[in-house]
């Protein structure tokens, strides 16, 4: 078959409306094969939405959506072939054994008995999993079970691996071994992976790309530092004094080593600097010389929420929304590869 596109995952003004709610808008974008693409957003913004109509789990309303080259409206089986999909929320069988889970996917897939041995055992090695294999799942941590269920996704050598909050819902610890393995996935295999989450750090740490999702669009589009690159000053000096903040402002304000002075209360400021260690000494001598002293100084660099703060006035972080989340996300259907 000829493909469509010569990307890894691309979409063509992909949109999904749900009665007159449009949960997707004219979404357009390519990801090259071997990318790690992330999508950034926050609750409600579109992101499993998106991923479901990729998937061929959801009809688009209208635009287009290309796998592996193949349109997804046009021929889902052939896309199913081709990706590995791993759902929002948790759907490893507790009663099965953890190998059990990935044998039947496997027979699913038409893989023969012996491609499942040889796979699945390399996978579960792979995943940390081999010795609990023949444990029933029902005894396994969430992350043991979303580790299991990246195996499993794995299971027919995908060209593309979706993963929907890979790590919602995760202790610390598990978040970090679910991190290390994407890491170690995207350095041994051509595999390309799409990625969607709501934290920050973890779009930062493993993506190549970025598309910050918001509102059912694509506000902004690039590397990490690409995106970061938008915001003026790569460090953020948070500076506490013990007078008056406002004369202060005004003498940092125009400082050739700052990019600019934002003032929060009476006493306290943020500072858009290029670099940080070097502006802290400068500072304090100014807010001495100016006859006040500082009560405390701080720095951070960049980050991506700080990114979306300036494209979208709002923060990321919701502990509130994150319950809603899970709840959307038990919704799911279990059996990702039916339409
Ligand atoms: N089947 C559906 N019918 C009606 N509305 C829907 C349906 N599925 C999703 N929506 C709505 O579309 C919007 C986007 O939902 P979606 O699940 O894609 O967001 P998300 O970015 O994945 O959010 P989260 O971070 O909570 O997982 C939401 O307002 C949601 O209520
Ligand atoms: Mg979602």
């Amino acid at each position: 078959m000829e493909p469509d596109s010569a990307a890894a995952i691309e979409t063509r003004e992909l949109t999904k409306r749900f009665g007159s709610f449009t949960a997707v808008d004219k979404v357009s974008f390519a990801v090259e094969r071997g990318e790690v693409f992330g999508l950034l957003g926050p609750n409600g913004a579109g992101k499993t939405t998106l991923v479901r109509m990729l998937t061929t789990l959801l009809p688009p309303t209208e635009g287009h959506g290309y796998v592996a080259g193949i349109d997804v409206a046009r021929h889902p089986q052939a896309v199913r072939k081709q990706i590995g999909v791993i759902p929002q929320a948790l759907t490893s069988d507790l009663d099965l054994t953890g190998w059990e889970n990935i044998d039947i996917y496997g027979e699913f897939f038409g893989l023969s008995r012996r491609e499942r041995r040889i796979r699945g055992q390399r996978l579960l090695e792979m995943v940390g999993l081999k010795e609990r294999q023949h444990d029933l799942v029902a005894t396994y941590s969430g992350g043991m079970r979303r580790r299991l269920e990246i195996a499993r996704g794995l299971i027919h050598s995908p060209e593309v691996l979706f993963l929907d909050e890979p790590t919602i819902g995760l202790d610390p610890q598990s978040r970090r071994a679910v991190w290390d393995l994407l890491e170690q996935l995207r350095k041994e295999s051509e595999i390309t992976i799409s990625l969607t989450t709501h934290y920050m750090d973890e779009a930062e740490s493993l993506c190549d790309r970025i598309a910050i999702v918001d509102g059912g669009k694509i506000i902004a589009l690039d590397t990490p530092v690409g995106l970061k690159s938008v915001v003026p000053g790569s460090d953020r000096i948070d500076l506490a004094v013990e007078h008056d903040a406002g004369k202060i402002a005004a003498v940092l304000e125009g400082q050739p080593y700052l990019r600019g002075v934002t003032r929060d209360g009476q006493s306290r400021l943020s500072l858009a600097t290029d670099d940080g260690s070097h502006a802290i000494p400068l500072v304090l001598d100014a807010v001495e010389a100016a006859g006040d002293r500082v009560t405390s100084i701080t720095v951070h660099k960049l980050s991506l929420e700080d990114v979306f703060i300036h494209f979208t006035g709002r923060t990321l972080r919701d502990e509130g929304a994150k319950k809603v989340s899970l709840f959307v996300g038990a919704g799911m259907p279990q059996q990702p590869m039916r339409r």
